[in-house]
């Protein structure tokens, strides 16, 4: 497919927000692919004997590598039917790695479909503890509960409704991974340069506010919070964030501790100022690391 043209609304914005042309070179270029290693399934020594690829560690996740060398079909080998590995862009994996589930855990995730990160919570609770995996679209509701068997996430239920009709939980822990506009993800989907408009985002953002006030709800004191999107746009990243913070005393944001190169959060957009707490979220460019670009927040929920 012919890469769209950038509309000169989008080029403007992006150029406020970082350098446009290093941002649009990244974004076209096509990444090196990633998996993740399924330890419900394999240990990771096994998987590489196994695979006999050319693999390199994905510096912020021990189970993640980067697949350094042309393969085709990864999908189709019997090692992904037995769910030995998880196809998964390496900026997806950092979510789960600052929420850091523990066996034993009380676990949502909010926006679970098609299941790249409720299988990795899976993987990090071995199994023990629960998790509800909800979505509100029927048939990547199928690609989740099919992943969740081939991967032998067994410790799962998973619901099918609006996050925000769910109510009266208190959970340990919670990831919010949001639909949004994905301005992150351009190599993988060019046609977002097309379709992306500003009312859809403000549309999105008012989703995102409703997704992380219903989590927060259910989020028991002491509790932590994950709030992750891949776009860029900050009505949908800070501004989900700082709304949270005006609207909830006891909700901290809390510093990322991991291995990469991010970009500072942006702590004004328009005529929009944002609440000081959002200086803590990590914003990553896809020209930071040559991944996905993502947006990741840690909330705590004071005692
Ligand atoms: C970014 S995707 C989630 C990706 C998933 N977490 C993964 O890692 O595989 C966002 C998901 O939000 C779901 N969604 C959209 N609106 C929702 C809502 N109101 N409540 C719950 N989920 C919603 C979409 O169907 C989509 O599957």
């Amino acid at each position: 497919m012919k890469t769209p043209e950038f509309k000169q609304k989008f080029i403007d914005r992006y150029s406020d927000l970082t350098d446009f042309e290093e941002f649009k070179k990244y974004s076209l270029k096509m990444q090196t692919k990633s998996l993740r290693v399924n330890t419900l399934k394999v240990s990771i020594p096994e998987f590489k004997e196994r695979m006999n690829l050319k693999l390199k560690q994905v510096p912020w996740c021990k189970e993640g590598f980067f697949i350094d060398e042309e393969v085709f079909g990864i999908g189709n080998r019997p090692e992904h039917g037995l769910g030995y590995f998880y196809v998964q862009e390496a900026s997806s994996m950092i979510p789960i790695e600052v929420l850091n589930p523990k066996p034993g855990d009380f676990v949502l995730d909010m926006a679970a479909a098609p299941g790249s990160k409720t299988t990795q919570i899976g993987a990090k609770m071995k199994n023990e503890g629960y998790i509800i995996a909800n979505d509100t679209d029927y048939t990547r509701m199928s690609s989740l509960n099919a992943n969740l068997q081939r991967c032998g996430v067994r410790n799962v239920i998973t619901t099918l409704m609006q996050g925000r009709f769910i109510r009266g939980f208190e959970f340990d822990k919670i990831l919010v991974d949001a639909p949004c506009s994905g301005t992150g993800t351009l190599s993988k989907s060019p046609r977002t340069i097309k379709t992306w408009n500003p009312f859809s985002v403000r549309r999105l953002a008012g989703i995102q506010r409703q997704l992380i006030k219903t989590a927060f709800e259910n989020l028991k004191a002491g509790g932590e919070l994950v709030y992750s999107t891949c776009t860029l746009e900050p009505e949908e990243d800070e501004g989900v964030i700082s709304y949270l913070l005006d609207n909830f005393s006891d909700a901290k944001v809390s510093k990322i501790d991991i291995d990469l190169k991010r970009s500072s959060a942006v702590t004004s957009f328009g005529k929009k100022e944002y609440n000081p707490g959002v200086k803590n979220c990590l914003r990553i460019w896809p020209q930071d690391n040559g991944t996905d670009g993502f947006f990741i927040t840690k909330i705590k929920k004071d005692l």
